[in-house]
């Protein structure tokens, strides 16, 4: 049982230990745009709870006109980041995680009063829904510009000892913008065909190619098929992909689908409870049978066995079990312990990426621990002073909490309710 899922993977020189990975999100534990003791901490728990790879750095900034610091994105734009990702690395592998770095351009979705002020920029001067900001069409300066900060920024994780760099180029950032038609107006050699839309991010991963070594890993993430009339179809997305791969720009994808432009949009790149299990494996599915690089793929897969199924009869590489190490980051741990059923799932309430919207910082509405862990352990440890009699009144959620960690701690715990019923 679940051989597969814990059979290591081998991509260039890397072996990453087994199959599930945590994909890249901006958590907003970062300060200044950089990845500091909150971070470290919170991407420390996964690796010691035994994940393959951890992609860091969601969305990190290539260029100032994506602003990261107040954004709480990383900052990758200047020579800064490197020893922060240095520290980041080695906290990660030093327990024989792997770790990547997802760096990007959020393109249109940007905020447009936040960091430099500067113009907010995309493929064509069609206004963002959601920030509502007219983002300026990219003149050639631009894109040189931007280019060149995508190949920047890649040395900077190479130098930062990260073992692998993937463009974000879904959830309608900047790359997205570029290749799909709903965005993309433009009349000149990066409109119009496909092979025109791609052409930004040939010349992106191009530019990467040539910053960093031959051994490095470099991957794309992208959606394969918009889910919208007039958006990526599923033809494109399977031939974006077979365009990267079979140029030997990128030594693995990560498929999604759907398309993050709007409130209406957005549950599509990331689904929760109103969605099936797995509810986009088929997409991933469809590309890897057409390409020759691995593939990963995240999107609902919160339980262990459709994680192993989708591996073990092939759709996918690597499973993404994002939002579910936040729930719990020590899934691989207590599986190989077998202690699956002490998990804590991701019941996909979506209150982590809400309250890095609203709030700036993610939490996890099932473990109060993720985003907290330098004042709250993960795992609780039994004292070994005197056990206390603690009684706690009211068993809604913060107290239910309260009575758990007590009596993990090994104290005597009471809790009591008004209620017929548990759970406020
Ligand atoms: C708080 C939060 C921030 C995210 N930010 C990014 C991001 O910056 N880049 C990205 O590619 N995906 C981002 N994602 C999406 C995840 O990588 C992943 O695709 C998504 O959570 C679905 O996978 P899951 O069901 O395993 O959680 C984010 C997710 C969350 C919860
Ligand atoms: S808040 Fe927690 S349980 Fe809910 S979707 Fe996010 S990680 Fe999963």
């Amino acid at each position: 049982m679940f051989e597969t899922l814990l059979s290591p993977l081998t991509i260039k020189n890397i072996t990453i230990r087994n199959r599930i990975l945590s994909t890249a999100h901006s958590s907003g534990f970062v300060q200044d745009g950089l990845p500091q003791e909150q971070y470290l901490a919170y991407q420390e728990q996964k690796a010691i709870g035994g994940i393959g790879l951890t992609m860091v750095a969601g969305t990190s900034s290539v260029t100032p006109d994506s602003p990261g610091k107040e954004a709480g994105h990383v900052d990758v734009s200047s020579d800064d980041i490197i020893p922060h990702f240095q520290r980041l690395a080695k906290v990660v592998r030093q327990h024989g995680a792997t770790v990547f770095a997802q760096i990007g351009h959020m393109g249109r979705r940007a905020i447009w009063d936040r960091d430099n002020w500067f113009p907010v920029l995309s493929a064509s001067h069609i206004r963002e829904p959601v920030n509502h900001s007219f983002p300026k069409e990219m003149e050639d300066w631009d894109i040189s510009r931007v280019v060149k900060g995508f190949g920047d920024a890649a040395h900077r994780c190479e130098l930062g000892d990260m073992q692998g760099v993937e463009v974000g180029g879904a959830f309608s950032h900047l790359v997205e913008q570029f290749l799909s038609p709903l965005v993309n107006v433009r009349t000149d050699k990066y409109g119009g065909s496909l092979d025109n839309r791609m052409r930004f991010l040939f010349e992106i991963l191009s530019a990467m190619r040539d910053r960093v070594s031959s051994e490095f890993i470099i991957g794309f993430r992208m959606s394969a098929d918009e889910l919208r009339n007039g958006g990526i179809t599923p033809d494109e997305g399977i031939a974006i992909a077979r365009a990267v791969a079979e140029r030997g720009l990128v030594d693995y994808l990560s498929i999604i689908a759907g398309e993050g432009e709007n409130h209406i949009s957005h549950p599509t790149v990331l689904p929760g409870m109103s969605y099936p299990v797995a509810p986009f494996l088929h997409i991933a599915s469809a590309v890897k049978a057409e390409v020759n690089v691995p593939i990963f793929h995240a999107g609902r897969i919160t339980d262990l066995n459709t994680a192993e199924q989708a591996v073990a009869d092939g759709h996918i590489d690597m499973v993404g079990m994002t939002c579910s190490h936040m729930a719990d980051p020590h899934i691989v741990t207590k599986l190989r312990e077998n202690r699956a059923d002490d998990i804590r799932p991701c019941v996909g309430a979506n209150y982590c990426i809400d309250r890095f919207y609203v709030r700036g910082q993610a939490r996890c509405i099932h473990n109060a621990a993720t985003g907290r862990e330098r004042s709250m352990p993960q795992v609780i440890v039994p004292m070994r002073s005197r056990v206390k009699k603690i009684m706690v009144i009211g068993a809604g959620p913060a107290g239910l909490e309260a009575a758990r960690v007590c009596a993990s701690r090994g104290h005597d715990v009471s809790l009591f309710e008004s209620q017929n019923q548990m759970g406020g």
